[in-house]
């Protein structure tokens, strides 16, 4: 009865369309209120490492109540799928905290610039550590890519070292946690949703111990003073609202992960960057010269021709 699929086939991929138009606008929209209210804390509370911290915290609690209160079913994990998932974490962490020193010391919109270059990662990890090949195509996408991160970087009027490496660090090992949470998640009957949030939980055990060491209660209670004296108690909601949206952006980004192939994800990712940049420029007033916001356009517009090339 080929004349029935023919007929339910268009209805079923509109919904599922709609679906993932949802999830994407969802994240994007999460992911812009995380940055704005990210930067607002750092700007007053210069610590990364906390911040970080917190938003795993946040995220982890969110889940134990949810699970406990049967919002959300508790997945059944066993002492393998942890092992698998522990170098996912290690990851995952070194990529947030990274990217979040790197926003404590540059502009969100430079961060993200530099985070646009994330393709360019991925292909040369795949190469010289899988061994992976590509076509040509591909790798030629990679020089608008590189030359307009760069092009960006040396225009970059607030130029910070920590802040760039920061963002390249972030990006290798984002790329790692992708290639680690794909083989990860493949044939688990876990879900995207409780896939993250097992991996916050063990996020924030590997995290903890090192910003108590590289930042410490001493430094965050006279910041905390400091920042609470600038801003007002009103600091505290920001602090929840930038640990909240993290938590929520990237459960949404895990949930969209499960339905749809790691390539539309990562052309996900890139608009999300866009949507970024724009409003963190508006919002923080960021000055920009032109030869800057070129290179900008060229790195992006790069990772639009990686992603024609690699279909
Ligand atoms: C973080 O703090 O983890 C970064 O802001 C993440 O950036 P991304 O999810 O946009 O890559």
């Amino acid at each position: 009865r080929p004349l029935d699929i023919n007929i339910e086939l268009p209805d079923e991929q509109s919904a599922q369309k709609l679906k993932i138009g949802i999830y994407f606008a969802t994240w994007w929209a999460l992911n812009v209120v995380f940055n704005i209210y990210n930067k607002k804390v750092l700007n007053a509370f210069p610590y990364p490492w906390l911040t970080s911290t917190l938003s795993l915290a946040c995220g982890s609690l969110m889940m134990l109540v949810s699970w406990a209160t049967r919002i959300a079913e508790a997945p059944k994990t066993d002492l393998d799928f942890w092992k698998t998932l522990f170098p996912v974490a290690v990851a995952h962490t070194i990529g947030h905290v990274a990217a979040t020193v790197s926003m404590s010391k540059v502009a969100v919109s430079f961060t993200h610039i530099i985070k646009s270059g994330e393709p360019a990662f991925s292909v040369l990890v795949s190469r010289f550590f899988l061994g992976e090949t590509f076509p040509l195509p591909v790798y030629l996408s990679l020089l608008p890519i590189i030359g307009g991160c760069a092009l960006a970087a040396v225009t970059e009027l607030n130029f910070n070292m920590i802040g760039f490496m920061g963002a390249m660090i972030s990006n290798l090992a984002f790329v790692f946690r992708n290639i680690f949470s794909k083989k990860g998640m493949k044939g688990k009957s876990v879900s995207g949703m409780n896939y993250y949030a097992c991996l916050s939980m063990m996020s924030l055990l590997i995290l903890t111990p090192f910003a108590v060491a590289v930042e410490g209660p001493k430094m965050w209670a006279a910041g905390w003073e400091n920042a609470v004296s600038q801003i007002g108690p009103n600091f505290v909601w920001w602090v929840v609202a930038q640990s909240v949206f993290y938590h929520l952006y990237n459960q949404v980004s895990y949930m969209s992960l499960d339905q749809i192939s790691p390539l539309t994800f990562s052309i996900g990712n890139t608009m999300k960057r866009i949507s970024v940049i724009v409003a963190s420029i508006i919002i923080f007033h960021t000055p920009v010269q032109p030869v800057n916001a070129l290179g900008a356009a060229i790195a992006i517009l790069g990772t639009f021709l990686y992603s024609q090339a690699k279909m």
